[in-house]
């Protein structure tokens, strides 16, 4: 019988791992942190964590998943079996940012929609907080319930459950092969489209007029690794996952390098779209470019339709066409972070990827229904701070530990040497992962709770308690089910 989760070639593996990489992180994240960090100054910082994480860690994990051929929980059960618990704990966290992750797919599916008819008026600030989400800074605003928001989420999910629950190569697979070139094609007109209007130069010298100064700032080190991080989804399983799916003559190697290029040509891309766009509109209100950035959700669904409003008649094809690309960068990543805890139900419950992807769709837009309400942007940036700060990073080092210390990277060097090209990897590999990232990962995960002590708030307390008990409390369940099947303990590893 044919292997349904197994990739169609070594090209499409490329491409679904370049989707899963390139998301919201890329387009809705980045420029406001390569701005906000010192502009040109940034690349030293990010171009460190490029070489120190991204690139030794990506091949660790993409190598001990190719090694293994099964979900990241069944490897750590064949790595050590005690520390199964660890290894659904992982998949569950991921889970839990896939259910948020929903909740800004929705939104976007919905500024996609409006975007025809250029729907948010004249004042796009008030539509996003007032008349599309009621935003309320407080958990009483769960009562208030937003079907509108509710229909596009639920789409979302839909189309999750559509392409999951099919062979992997025929849904994942297929989708990918479209939506990454597509992806990068729109993309490219949009960002030469914004190049040539006027006052892009604006915009541009604004972002990257260095800020050396900043050099000597701990943030600014710690924002380029965390978005080295959350960009690459580093850790996350979905490289794990998706290298395990590879078939045997892979290049591991050579593909994750052509990940990172392809993420971070496209992150970059990106900003020079969304500078030399609000540059043009600098000079359209007179307003400096410094009044009209923001981060995130406020430069995607207020700046941009601000930008729509005064492009006219145009903005009514790069509108569509910008929103549209955030939904597949988007669903693409949404998809690969997905299939981390639908493996792992697969491997272990010996379900269908059809049932696996029913039950936890199903699960995955009943929970995202929290989100589906006034205090719904709220609870977001809660739960964002709980999986970024708190638990991925922590996990992550503890991947690291395992993967490099206990499973040995040691033993995928010749093995991986051998299937790649001109690049090779030898010593400084193994320090790196064995000591280099450990640390680093600490030191970023210490930096990271700096920002959690400093909380005052009992709300962010309460939400926090709740997540770490589902989180708990699911991984513990999962791993005390008894497996349904007895290939959960066969193996099916490829170095010998
Ligand atoms: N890597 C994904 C993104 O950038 C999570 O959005």
């Amino acid at each position: 019988m044919a292997n349904v989760n197994r990739w169609g070639s070594n090209l499409t593996f490329v491409l679904a791992m370049i989707g899963s990489a390139v998301g919201l992180g890329n387009i809705w994240r980045y420029p406001y942190v390569l701005y906000s960090n010192g502009g040109g100054a940034f690349y030293i910082p990010y171009l460190v964590a490029i070489l120190t994480l991204a690139i030794p860690f990506l091949i660790l994990e993409y190598g001990v998943g190719y090694h293994y051929q099964s979900s990241f929980t069944k490897a750590i059960v064949k790595i050590k079996p005690k520390l199964e618990v660890y290894g659904w704990i992982l998949p569950v966290v991921v889970f839990i940012m896939t259910v948020y992750y929903s909740t800004i797919m929705g939104w976007d599916g919905i500024y996609l929609f409006l975007s025809f008819f250029k729907g948010w008026g004249a004042d796009p600030n008030t539509y996003l907080n007032v008349n599309l989400l009621h935003s309320v800074d407080s958990l009483g605003g769960i009562t208030n319930f937003l079907p509108f928001v509710a229909i596009f989420m639920l789409i979302g999910w839909f189309i999750v459950w559509i392409v999951s629950r099919q062979n992997l190569d025929e849904g994942l697979g297929k989708v990918c092969e479209i939506a990454v070139p597509l992806l990068f094609v729109i993309m490219a007109f949009i960002v030469i489209f914004s190049l040539t209007l006027p006052g892009a130069g604006i915009g541009l010298a604004e972002l990257f007029d260095p800020d050396w100064s900043l050099l000597w700032h701990f943030d600014i080190w710690m924002a380029a690794f965390g978005q080295i991080f959350f960009s690459l989804s580093l850790g996350m399983g979905a490289g794990f996952t998706y290298a395990s799916y590879t078939k045997d003559d892979v290049d591991i190697i050579s593909s994750g390098l052509q990940v990172i290029i392809a993420n971070c040509a496209f992150e970059n891309f990106a900003a020079l779209g969304v500078f030399s766009i609000l540059g043009y509109m600098s000079l359209h209100s007179g307003v400096p470019v410094s009044q009209i950035v923001s981060e995130g959700t406020t430069l995607i669904f207020v700046a941009y339709p601000q930008v729509f409003n005064v492009l006219g008649i145009i903005g009514l094809i790069v509108g569509p066409l910008f929103f549209f690309t955030v939904y597949i960068a988007g669903i693409t990543s949404m998809l690969s972070s997905f299939e981390v805890l639908s493996i792992s139900f697969q491997n272990k419950f010996a379900m269908t990827r059809a049932k696996a992807s029913l039950i936890l769709c199903l699960i995955g837009a009943i929970a995202s229904m929290v989100y589906a309400t006034s205090a719904g942007s709220y609870i977001l940036s809660i739960a964002d701070m709980f999986v970024n700060n708190i638990v991925v990073i922590l996990s992550v080092f503890v991947e690291c530990i395992i993967f490099a210390w206990v499973f040995k990277a040691d033993r995928l060097i010749d093995f991986l040497n051998e299937r790649s090209g001109s690049i090779k990897i030898g010593k400084i590999w193994l320090f790196m992962v064995k000591y280099i990232i450990p640390i680093l990962l600490i030191v970023i995960w210490v930096g990271g709770m700096i920002d959690i002590f400093a909380l005052d708030s009992i709300e962010y307390i309460i939400v926090f308690a709740i997540l770490g008990v589902i989180l708990i409390v699911s991984s513990i369940i999962f791993s005390l089910l008894p497996a349904k099947t007895k290939e959960w303990f066969k193996t099916g590893e490829r170095i010998k």
